[in-house]
């Protein structure tokens, strides 16, 4: 009598229960024995369902992709776009691929996205914003020196904030307004936009162009165009500016221009990266400053020394007879790399060892240099010490000792100590950033973009040249 017809017909017996059919059904179709089995299933699948939901939600074991940044930006362009009457008109240039080198580290980035936001500026033009784009594949997420999973791009109101990424220019300035990529493909779609090739602007091959020539070259393109909209050729892979970087007598020339645009007088970091120094804030120092603006943080002395990636990175600086990067080779400064003597272009040992204190410097090294810093009118009162750094963790631990030892400190912490949430993590060098930049001393790697962008704002915020430092024994 056991079929599966007879087993359906039991229920039909109770008719006149409808609301309870499905119930007595069940109840009366599954054998006694199998109860505590589906209870039991309901018990771990409750179980596991507590602890597996939120995780499936939530991902910690991806990076963020930081999507309410991006909408964020959206929603600003279009608010911005539709209040202002002037916005209509404006006219628009994309840079996206003059600030796109991909798989460009985040301080590299940042020199080349900020000079090309300086020559929209200078046009007067809306300068279009995107992401900081470390992978064009269109995944989500990549595979960062083959063993962490980093996010793909990052919006860059997450990173940075202000007129850069679609706030308000200062009084009297009637540039008009950033605004985001998504936003500008709707207000500038494809057939309406002018394609510029950058390599008939930069004559970037020859190496010779002057910050400031480079800088009215594309002014006198874009005043000449006729459109409303350009956009930086696709195809033109890489552009002039990311030269220039490397070379203090074409850069520095142009400085005053440069340190007092808005560009970099009104860089502001996001709040993303404000709060994640604010959290940490007691690692550097026992009092509590404002978040804003970026004055300097007494007694604290910050060093950049960069390892890992670095030490082959060091052997090919060495390699190509590489100077500092220009923003780090300022005149004023102290500590000026030279080129070694009697150079053959040759790698021998010599030229290795010309090279190594001042990219990749031993602990002996650093602290020989602190020690000397805090002899300086520049370091006096230094009490605490933060180390902006990718070294391993039992090498920043021998280091952090051995400055402990030369007596003194206060506190002492590094990048490894940071608490950061989901999200700050990724971003954690723009919050070391910001602490480089606040300090009262700075020592710095003059090879790194990192240490030259912090030098830079430093410059910017007229702390003194003495106090910048960098790895010459
Ligand atoms: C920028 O990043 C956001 C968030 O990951 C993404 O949705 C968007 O498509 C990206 N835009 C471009 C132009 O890559
Ligand atoms: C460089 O070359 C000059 C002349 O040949 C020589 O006098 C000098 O000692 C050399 N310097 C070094 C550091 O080798």
């Amino acid at each position: 009598m056991d079929t599966p017809a007879s087993r359906f017909a039991l229920p039909l017996h109770s008719a006149g229960k409808a609301a309870s059919f499905p119930f007595s059904y069940v109840m009366s179709t599954v054998p006694r024995r199998w109860w505590r089995s589906i209870l039991g299933g309901l018990i771990l699948t409750c179980f596991l369902g507590y602890f597996f939901m939120p995780i499936r939600r939530r991902d910690p074991l991806l990076p963020p992709l930081y999507e309410k940044y991006h909408q964020k930006a959206i929603d600003v362009s279009k608010h911005n776009y539709h209040n202002s009457p002037s916005a209509k008109e404006a006219k628009s240039s994309s840079t996206e691929l003059l600030s796109s080198s991909l798989g460009v580290g985040w301080g590299n980035f940042l020199q080349e996205y900020l000079l090309d936001a300086f020559i929209v500026h200078e046009a007067g033009w809306s300068n279009v914003f995107s992401n900081y784009t470390w992978n064009k594949d269109g995944q989500d997420y990549s595979v960062y020196k083959n063993k962490n999973m980093i996010p793909s791009r990052i919006p860059l109101t997450a990173l940075v904030a202000g007129p850069l990424v679609g706030g308000e220019w200062p009084e009297g300035d009637s540039t008009p307004i950033s605004v985001v990529k998504e936003y500008w493909d709707k207000i500038c779609p494809e057939e309406e936009r002018l394609f510029i090739d950058p390599r008939q602007v930069d004559d970037w091959k020859l190496g010779n162009l002057m910050a400031s020539d480079l800088v009215a070259r594309w002014k006198k393109r874009l005043d000449e165009t006729p459109g409303r909209c350009v956009e930086v050729d696709r195809e033109a892979f890489q552009t002039g500016t990311f030269w220039i970087f490397g070379n203090a007598e074409h850069l520095l020339e142009f400085w005053p221009a440069y340190s007092t645009s808005p560009i970099l007088t009104q860089f502001r970091w996001s709040p993303l990266v404000e709060s994640g120094f604010m959290k940490n804030y007691g690692l550097i120092s026992s009092t509590k400053p404002a978040v804003h603006p970026y004055h300097t943080i007494p007694g604290l002395l910050a060093l950049h020394i960069r390892r890992g990636d670095y030490r082959e990175h060091c052997s090919n600086l060495a390699g190509g007879g590489a100077l500092f990067n220009a923003f780090n080779s300022f005149p004023q400064f102290v500590d000026k790399f030279e080129l070694p003597p009697n150079r053959t272009g040759e790698l021998t040992k010599e030229v290795m060892n010309h090279y190594l204190p001042a990219c990749l410097p031993s602990i002996q090294q650093i602290v020989t240099k602190v020690t000397e810093v805090r002899k300086t009118e520049a370091g006096k009162g230094l009490r605490n010490i933060f180390i902006m750094t990718n070294g391993a963790r039992d090498w920043v631990t021998e280091l952090k000792e051995a400055l402990r030892e030369t007596g003194g400190w206060d506190l002492i912490s590094s990048s490894r100590d940071m608490q950061l949430d989901w999200e700050q993590k990724y971003i954690a060098q723009s919050v070391d950033m910001l602490i480089g930049e606040r300090a009262q001393v700075f020592v710095g790697n003059g090879f790194s973009s990192l240490t030259s962008n912090v030098v830079m704002f430093r410059m910017v915020r007229g702390f003194p040249p003495e106090s910048n430092r960098f790895w010459i024994p």
